[in-house]
């Protein structure tokens, strides 16, 4: 949600900051600029400024385009050598909250005077307060943005408020701002720092040699240095050539911890694949070999789960669970719900993060609140969890994203080891977290003295062949495409599941609708006729997961009762079921597997569905409308 970059070196900053611009645009591609001072411009203000002693002369050179990166990497082939020999600089990539996506809503916003520049994520809420007060002040704003604010606030309180310096100007203006944020600041009155700070929204420093760098992520960073600080929230930093302080926002000196990069460049390349997403949909075998990796004992037949083994009293001796999520993540947190329930017999709640937030939830002492976010960052599920935290909760995390702030900010938890994913729409994500949630809810079943431990080894040996099986599925891919050809031009779509597949019916619906646009909808199977199947006709494709378990044969029956109706049927089967052959439509056939793992399964065909519809649609399935990965606004 917005990307940010800065660089302060010895390199021309503008291919820097474009590129580095590129890796976040994941994050938002509604419009990008960038902002850079060079050294020959620094010299020239300077005797400018002596001769005629003013400051705050125009000088900074800002490029900023509606569109994405590519818009404006071509603005700025268009201009002019400006953009040589500048090196220090910010770069932004925007998804709009406050203004339409154009060229005057785009960051980085500068002061009246030119010499001031900023890059915001997050939103300023009190933005409007502080737009009348600096029009009094004669301020005139020329985008639509809460972020413009701030700019004009910090060039408002280093004219007027004396022996100010730039940090501290910028320290005042947050005082003054609520919401959140994550900022890069630059000025040519004093051109050898960048200045940035974060409340709410991520922010990581690279420390090169001589040279240094700022995002939103880790990204854009690895390929010139595997060395980081994560700012923790409230952190500000005042970043130079030759070094970088970081201070609480309130000025109190902070400690930060440089840590190394646990990836690899290639892993936010696209290797060879058309979109980040279908290369991360065939990840998925890997990705849960690495889940498992070192944790998973059948010989032993034992789990190994470093993060959370210092806390089994603590999770098995709980009240009752409540899981917290948003989108994807929360229909994990559904699946976990089904799992350690069924597994460890607790009593276990789920709920939309930004839900709990607001409601005023009944949490407390000896509730286990997890929390579960592939990127670490999700403004909804952080701020839920400092409620559970606040309350008395133990709080537990599964992030994808090392060092994000929700995994540093919960009791403890796992990270669940699935790379970075960059394709918009999660999907190796899901099932890494599927994963951890079935390793957690079988090592709390270990302490149930009910339990039988053959059944233990048991499912620790389906677990192990999962990833054998996924790689099967993937193998259908032309299959698929070829189904897809025939649904590419749905406008509905309905997806039905029971158990289980239940939440696999949601996230299937949720892919296809954030990608291709086509709207869809998913339920328990049993509830169509509570209603839903009042929409189907021979216009309405719907997708049943159909595996042979338990409910089967009421899966069947609701297949018919569609088909009687004249709707198409695309059913996900267990291999070896003739029966279905005989009244789906087209059947997509998977390796049987324990019901409990079947949704690391099931999904997989959906994801691919998914996919080649959007392709088929001529849809950017890596970034679709509207969307943006790493939702740090609420
Ligand atoms: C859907 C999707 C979103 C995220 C949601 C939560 O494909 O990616 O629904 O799952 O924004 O994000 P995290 O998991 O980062 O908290």
């Amino acid at each position: 949600m917005c990307g940010i970059v800065g660089y302060i070196g010895k390199r021309d900053a503008a291919p820097l900051l474009l590129h580095g611009l590129k890796r976040l645009e994941y994050r938002g591609y509604d419009s990008a600029g960038i902002a850079v001072i060079g050294e020959e411009r620094v010299k020239e203000k300077e005797e400018e400024r002596a001769e005629r002693d003013v400051s705050g002369e125009e000088g900074i050179r800002v490029v900023k385009r509606k569109g994405n990166v590519a818009a404006l990497a071509e603005a700025i082939a268009g201009c002019d050598g400006g953009f040589l020999g500048a090196t220090v600089g910010i770069g932004h990539t925007r998804w709009a909250t406050h203004g339409d996506p154009s060229d005057r809503n785009a960051h980085p916003h500068l002061n009246e005077a030119g010499d001031i520049a900023l890059i915001h994520n997050g939103i300023i809420e009190n933005h409007a307060a502080l737009r009348v007060e600096l029009e009094k002040y004669g301020y005139s704003f020329v985008s639509d943005t809460d972020s413009e604010v701030l700019v004009h606030l910090i060039d408002h309180l280093w004219a007027n408020i004396p022996f100010l310096d730039f940090e501290s100007a910028v320290r005042q203006a947050l005082s003054i701002v609520e919401g959140a944020y994550g900022i890069c600041v630059i000025s040519m009155r004093e051109p050898d720092r960048l200045i940035v700070a974060r409340k709410g929204s991520p922010l990581v420093i690279g420390v090169g040699e001589g040279e240094y760098f700022v995002a939103s992520d880790a990204a854009p960073l690895v390929e010139y240095t595997r060395h980081v600080v994560y700012l923790a929230d409230g952190d500000m930093a005042v970043v130079r050539r030759d070094g970088f302080k970081v201070k609480s926002i309130g000025n109190i000196e902070r400690e930060s911890m440089v840590t190394e990069l646990d990836f690899e460049i290639e892993e936010i390349e696209k290797g060879g694949f058309e979109h980040f997403m279908l290369k991360e949909i065939f990840e998925q075998p890997s990705v849960m070999r690495d889940v498992m990796r070192g944790r998973v004992s059948v010989e032993h037949n034992a789990l190994h789960l470093g993060g959370i083994q210092d806390h089994l009293d603590t999770l098995r001796g709980a009240k009752r669970m409540v899981i917290l999520a948003c989108g994807t993540s929360w229909h994990a947190g559904l699946i976990g719900k089904y799992l350690i329930e069924e597994f460890a017999r607790i009593c276990v709640e789920v709920d939309y993060a930004s839900e709990f937030r607001y409601r005023n939830p009944i949490v407390g002492p000896g509730d286990v609140v997890i929390v579960i976010s592939q990127s670490g960052e999700t403004a909804d599920t952080l701020a839920a969890l400092r409620i559970a935290k606040e309350r008395g909760a133990t709080v537990m995390g599964i992030c994808n994203v090392v060092g994000s702030t929700i995994a540093r900010e919960t009791h403890f938890g796992m990270y669940t080891h699935a790379g970075p994913e960059i394709g918009v729409a999660s999907t190796k994500a899901f099932t890494a977290q599927v994963v951890a949630l079935f390793m957690i809810a079988v090592q709390l079943r270990m302490g149930n003295p009910e339990m039988s431990g053959v059944e233990t080894s048991v499912l620790l040996q389906e677990l192990l062949a999962v990833p054998d099986k996924a790689e099967q599925i993937l193998r259908l891919n032309d299959d698929i495409l070829s189904i897809a050809e025939s649904y590419w031009d749905a406008e509905h779509v309905l997806y039905l599941g029971r158990g289980y597949n239940f939440p696999v019916a949601l996230e299937g619906a949720l892919k296809l609708k954030e990608i291709s646009y086509i709207h869809a909808e998913g339920y328990p199977a049993a509830e169509m006729k509570h209603g839903p199947i009042a929409l189907i006709d021979e216009d309405v494709p719907v997708v049943f997961i159909a595996i042979r378990d338990h409910s089967y044969r009421k899966v069947l029956s609701n297949i018919e009762e569609v088909r009687s109706r004249k709707g198409r049927v695309i059913a996900i089967a267990t291999e070896g079921d003739r029966e279905i052959g005989r009244i789906a439509e087209h059947v997509i056939y998977i390796p049987e597997a324990a019901a409990a793992l079947m949704p690391l399964l099931t999904v997989i065909p959906l994801q691919l569905l998914a996919y080649h519809i959007a392709t088929l649609r001529g849809c950017n399935v890596d970034r679709p409308r509207n969307l943006a990965k790493s939702v740090t606004v609420e």
